[in-house]
This record gives C-alpha cells, structure tokens and sequence, in this order.
C-alpha cells in the first residue's frame, strides 16, 4: 500500500518526530542523494505557487528523482477529465503525485483510483508540507516542542486547520484568534482536542498573543476567495500583526507568516521586515522538509 500525506496526522506521532530531526539533518548536509533514483514525480497545480513547486522540485532533484510538472490548466484535467481517470492513468506512469488544489477530496479521490502515493501541496482545508516546515522553524529554535505557545491571528484556513493537526502531533499549545463567521471548521478543531491538544479560540488578537512564543497569520482571503478581499477587510480590521501586538507576546517572540504576504494588511511593515521576522528561515525550511517528507514516504 503506498504511504500517502493529505495531513499531518497521516504521520504517526513517533514517526512525526524522527521526520522534524531527518529534516534538520538534511538541512546540515546529510542527504540521501539516491533516495528516488529512477522515480518520477507529477507536480499537478491548479492554483499559482512559488515557494511550494520550486522546493518540491528542487528537492526530488536533490534526492535524485525526476519532477514533471503539470499545470492543470493546460491539461486535460483543465478541460474535466474526470479526476478518477487520470488517477489510474497517471499512476501507470509515475511513481508519486504532488497536488495543489481546490476541495480535500480530490484528493481523496486520486488515492482511491491511484495506486502511487499523493502528497498534499496545499487544498482549501489544508496545507501540511507548510506546517511541517513552520514546526521545523519553531524547533530548530525551541527544541522542546511542548514549552511553547503559538498564536495564529487571522482566517481559520488551511494554514490555521494544518497547525491545529500540529497540535496534536508536535504537542505545542495553540491559540487560536479569528473574527467571528471565520472560525477554523469546528470538527477539525474538536477531533484535535479529542485527541489531546491544547487550543483556545477567541476573536480577541491581544489575548491569543499573550505569552505565546510565536505569531502566524496569512492573508485574508486565500486562492479561490479573491472576490472576498473587501469583505474580508472588513471582519478583519484589527487583526493586522504590528508592534503593539508583538508587544503583548512573550519577550523575544517571533514572527511568521507562510508567504506570499500582503504587508499592511494582515502584517505591517515594521514587524513584516523587522528583527522578530524570521520569514526567510521559514521559507528556507520548506526545501529541506520537503525532503525530509518525501524520504518518510519512498524511504521502505
Ligand atoms: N507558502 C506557500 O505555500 O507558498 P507558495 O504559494 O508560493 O507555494
Ligand atoms: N491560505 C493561503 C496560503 C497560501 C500559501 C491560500 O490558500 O491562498
């Protein structure tokens, strides 16, 4: 059966760990450089992305696999092929599926009808390969996991359900603030905490921040949510991430945001480029735990 990472709960907590330590290993140079000698990995996109197609492909480069990316739109998935055709087909080609889409259940479908692994690049309810590299980020800083606290102000998205799905396997505590009517889904947050997380939910910024040793947030309307922007603006006013929130955090917190950003608005300029950011790092970390996500499913 292949192994596949719709979620970070996909990754048994144990193995979750040994994961976070092979990423920073690779990240200090120890790579397996014939790790997918041979294997083939289809990129298929249907929404933009910089950070999370490049660090995938460069990093099945560096692991000695081919990527061939697909932008769905000049495909035939473009013109409605049916998702479960092209599973079967595709499987019969490549030997992994790396998909950014729309609804979690494409690709719950390609698994279905596919017989190769599917990695999530990012979906409306999700996005783990982010996360696990934000945890990566918060690690090599904070080794123990379970003395921190994180804050995420701003949409209960992708980002927000991923570290919710973090929680339970990192340990760390959440706190959660989102305006009212953009609350993170309710059953991703309750099973979390049916399985021992700890997160607190408030539309209240300043009491999220309290204490806690890292800020998240992410745009206010995500891919597929444009037409939103000005509502958005709207629920969100006081939500913008700037010296005065930083100032109710715990001394030394840093700042995070899982790029591309739009500054002045979720964040300002001041703390965006200021020396809490640790932005870059971030971004850095996706490469090597793409990697590290990519040998946890073609290491057996
Ligand atoms: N953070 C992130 O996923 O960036 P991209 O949309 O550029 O891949
Ligand atoms: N929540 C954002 C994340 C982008 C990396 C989106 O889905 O557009």
């Amino acid at each position: 059966m292949p192994k596949h990472f719709l979620t970070i709960l996909d990754i048994p907590r144990d193995e979750a760990q040994q994961v976070l330590l092979r990423a920073k290993e690779m990240k200090d140079g120890n790579v397996r450089t014939d790790l997918l000698a041979g294997k083939t990995l289809l990129m298929i996109f249907e929404k933009a992305s910089t950070r999370t197609r490049v660090s995938f492909e460069v990093g099945v480069r560096q692991l000695g696999g081919d990527p061939v990316f697909i932008a769905s739109k000049d495909s035939q998935l473009g013109r409605s092929e049916p998702l479960k055709d092209a599973a079967r087909v595709l499987s019969r080609y490549a030997d992994g599926l790396i998909v950014r889409t729309f609804g979690q259940e494409k690709l719950e479908t390609l698994v279905e009808y596919g017989d190769i692994p599917v990695i999530n690049a990012l979906t409306d309810e999700y996005h783990p390969c982010q996360i696990m590299a934000d945890v990566l980020t918060m690690y090599e800083r904070t080794p123990n996991l379970k003395d921190i606290k994180v804050a995420w102000v701003g949409d209960g998205n992708n980002m927000a359900h991923s570290f919710i799905n973090g929680a339970v396997t990192f340990g760390y505590q959440l706190a959660l603030a989102c305006p009212a009517g953009y609350e993170p889904d309710s059953e991703i947050l309750d099973n979390a905490r049916s399985l021992g997380a700890v997160i607190t939910l408030t539309d209240d910024p300043v009491e999220a921040v309290h204490n806690a040793h890292y800020i998240h947030t992410d745009v206010w309307a995500s891919m597929g949510q444009e037409e939103e922007q000005l509502k958005r603006e709207k629920a969100f006013a006081g939500y913008e991430v700037n010296d005065a929130l930083m100032g109710k955090a715990a001394p030394d917190a840093k700042f995070m945001h899982c790029l591309p950003v739009h500054r002045g608005e979720e964040v300002s300029e001041s703390v965006f480029e200021g020396p809490s950011s640790i932005v870059w790092d971030q971004a850095e970390n996706r490469l090597h735990m793409q990697k590290a996500i990519l040998e946890w499913i073609y290491k057996d």
